[in-house]
């Protein structure tokens, strides 16, 4: 079997309130919704050689189980947890049993906006985090994470 017929699976999360993007907050998070940055990771993906599934929840407990159910079954994990980036030892927890570089990224730059979304209880777990680059930052997660898997070394001792 050739490689790219068994292509490696990349799991994109997407926490609360995201699935309004291009409703929710424009002058924030942008026009793009949800579904064209998703169909825009797909075939990124698929260029890339990944396999790509995403999903999407409003549910603290539902993202910790779909992320329980991706331990030994992916290679990275894209995971913008939105709302609980700043509240969830409950994924901070899930996510560092998966064991595979992660990267978190946010639309906005939550370093400029209030002092509550300074802090992310994922970002020292994280391989990387991309946050203030809108939905480019996705796709800019998807290339490294690429290099991550497919190189390696790449980045892994800074
Ligand atoms: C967000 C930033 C979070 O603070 C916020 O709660 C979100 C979206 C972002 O993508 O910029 O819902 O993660």
């Amino acid at each position: 079997m050739k490689p790219s017929d068994n292509p490696l699976q990349v799991l994109i999360i997407h926490g609360p309130n995201l699935n309004l993007l291009g409703k929710r907050e424009t002058h924030i998070y942008g026009k793009t919704t949800l579904d064209d940055i998703n169909q825009t990771l797909i075939n990124l993906g698929s260029s890339l050689g990944f396999s790509i599934e995403t999903f999407q929840s409003n549910t603290e407990g539902v993202l910790v189980e779909r992320i329980q159910q991706a331990i030994g079954q992916i290679a990275g994990l894209i995971i913008n947890p939105a709302a609980y980036t700043h509240t969830s030892i409950a994924l901070r927890d899930a996510i560092v049993m998966l064991n595979v570089p992660v990267i978190e990224v946010h639309l906005s730059n939550i370093y400029k906006r209030e002092a509550f979304r300074h802090h992310s209880m994922i970002a020292d777990i994280a391989t990387g985090q991309i946050t203030g680059l809108g939905s480019t930052g996705y796709e800019v997660a998807l290339i490294a994470l690429a290099k991550l898997v497919l190189n390696k070394d790449y980045c892994q001792n800074i």
